[in-house]
């Protein structure tokens, strides 16, 4: 991939912690299908099924935190809520079943629960993970949409929330992570979530790759 850009404060120590995992998602069985353009319509959809339900959980969890905590109001807001463009992409690729998590959606979920109660202010590191992944993904869409030939724009939603916005959006995101008023247990904190939820989201992948074969 492209050479890293280049990263100070906070966000350097969520990128510096979380790069062995990067390398280890990029290499997932199913990233490597989107990448490639071998993974299915049912597939995807199942796939986009399961961040529906991460997504119903995180969003309103981050919502109610951000009137409690300042700081998570001062990087989460409205464009980072995608549930609805989640199930649009639902629609686009014609997904009719019912949605059960899988035992690993169900460990995020109750993870996001978990932290809203015990430290609100790690689901920073969620957030992060989510919006730095729009990085990769916008990459996945591009080699992955053509190929399931879905029609122009279709089932972008997930993939690529922001289109031509990502990349000012992305950096807008990052200045405002370094100014984020966090002590040091607080930023570990974050950076102790943002690993788990690389950990939680590649559990995911691997169970419906397991399911699909
Ligand atoms: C084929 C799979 C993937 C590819 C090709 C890919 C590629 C990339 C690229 C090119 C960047 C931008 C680096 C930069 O501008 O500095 C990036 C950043 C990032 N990606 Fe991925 N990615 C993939 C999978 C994932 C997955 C599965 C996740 C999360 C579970 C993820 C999370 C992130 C995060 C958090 C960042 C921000 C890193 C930073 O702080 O600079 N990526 N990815």
């Amino acid at each position: 991939m492209a050479a890293p850009s280049k990263a100070t404060g906070f966000h350097l120590k969520l990128r510096e912690g979380t790069q062995q995992l990067h390398d280890q998602a990029e290499a997932g069985n199913l990233q490597d299908k989107m990448v490639n353009g071998t993974l299915s319509k049912d597939e995807f959809a199942a796939f986009i099924a399961q961040m529906k339900l991460v997504h119903a959980a995180l969003e309103p969890a981050l919502t109610s935190a951000s009137t409690s905590d300042a700081r998570i109001a001062q990087i989460f807001d409205e464009d980072h809520v995608r549930i609805n463009k989640i199930e649009q992409d639902l629609v686009d690729l014609e997904w009719e079943g019912d949605i059960t998590p899988l035992p690993a959606t169900e460990r995020f979920v109750e993870y996001v629960h978990e932290k809203i109660d015990s430290n609100p202010i790690s689901l920073v590191g969620v957030l992060y993970v989510e919006e730095g992944a729009t990085n990769g993904n916008k990459y996945i869409a591009k080699k992955l949409i053509p190929a399931l030939d879905l029609g122009e724009g279709k089932a972008l939603g997930f993939l690529d929330p922001h289109g031509d916005e990502q990349r000012t959006k992305w950096n807008r995101f990052k200045e405002t992570l370094n100014e984020l008023e966090l002590s040091e247990e607080e930023e570990a904190a974050c950076v102790e979530s943002a690993q788990e939820t690389f950990r939680m989201i590649m559990n995911i992948s691997s169970e419906l790759n397991a399911a699909a074969v």
